[in-house]
């Protein structure tokens, strides 16, 4: 039975994806801090869909994690087909004001972790010539520079090109590389970013539909795709405009509490 491990499998886009493969049959290696969550998600879907679920809880933010997760892998599977990198988390506010530590955590867990696992798997899926997936979760802040998301929207364009240049090293091995931008998503990312009342955020996806095309692409071995129909058309326009105009205008539209001091107004 093929194999999947995805990152960031207790909430959200993860989570959702989780409950996608399962459903397709695929035995499950789930990973997030919150081992309570991940246990009951893993019993849910075992007595669903009848597919192996293990957890593994795990802080992915800290040096030597991936390697850490890979061993705790190896040692549970003798294979992984399919490597979703999905665990990741943004800040929205002033880059000087908030803790250095938070950024840092976030540039470990959102590049760092990510790189290191695509290495460790995409090696053990040449090895066995397996024909395997990587799907990586970027953003649509990946295409222009994201004032009040400074570091986050950097993360997220590492994640892009990263996907997207491994993507042709990976092909002649048979492994597939697939990048996932999301827009806004209705999961519970923006509460822990504090940008649930952002300009930006005046609508959300349904994760249900993002995970849903997310895998569709995957399966595809598509490359980069840009998940609702909304959000499609945001790099072109970010290309034809100059860099600086898009920046302003990104920085309006993520400026911290913008939503909340209109809503008073009107209030
Ligand atoms: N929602 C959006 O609007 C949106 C848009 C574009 C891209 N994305 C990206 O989509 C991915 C999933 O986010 P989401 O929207 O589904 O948010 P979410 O519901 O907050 O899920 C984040 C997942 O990552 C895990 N995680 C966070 N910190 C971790 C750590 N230090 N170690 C291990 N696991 C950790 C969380 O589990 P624990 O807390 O249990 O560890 C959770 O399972 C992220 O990479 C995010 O950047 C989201």
């Amino acid at each position: 039975m093929a194999k999947a491990l995805v990152t960031g499998a207790s909430s959200g886009i993860g989570l959702e994806l989780a409950k996608i493969l399962a459903k397709n049959g695929y035995d499950l290696l789930l990973c997030a801090r919150s081992e309570a969550k991940l246990k009951k998600i893993a019993q849910n879907l075992k007595n669903q869909h009848g597919v192996k679920v293990d957890v593994i809880s795990m802080d992915l933010s800290v040096s030597g994690a991936a390697k850490a997760l890979y061993q705790a892998v190896t040692d549970k599977f003798d294979q992984i087909d399919i490597l979703i990198n999905n665990a990741g988390f943004g800040l929205n506010g002033s880059f000087g004001d908030l803790a250095l530590e938070k950024w840092q955590e976030m540039m470990h867990l959102n590049m760092v972790t990510l790189t290191e696992l695509s290495y460790y798997f995409a090696n053990d899926m040449r090895a066995r010539n397996c024909n395997g997936r990587i799907m990586n979760i970027s953003s649509v802040a990946a295409f222009q520079s994201c004032p009040w998301f400074a570091v986050y929207g950097a993360t997220k364009s590492f994640v892009l090109s990263f996907s997207e240049a491994l993507r042709y090293e990976l092909a002649p091995h048979g492994i597939s590389v697939t990048a996932i931008c999301p827009g806004a998503t209705a999961t519970p990312f923006h509460q822990i970013a504090n940008s649930e009342n952002i300009a930006l955020n005046f609508r959300f996806d349904k994760v249900e539909d993002v995970a849903q095309t997310a895998y569709d692409a995957m399966m595809a071995r598509k490359g980069t795709i840009i998940t609702g129909v909304m959000n499609k058309p945001l790099p072109l326009l970010v290309r034809l405009a100059p860099r600086a105009l898009v920046a302003s205008i990104a920085e309006r539209l993520a400026k911290p509490d913008v939503m909340r001091n209109i809503k008073a107004r009107h209030n």
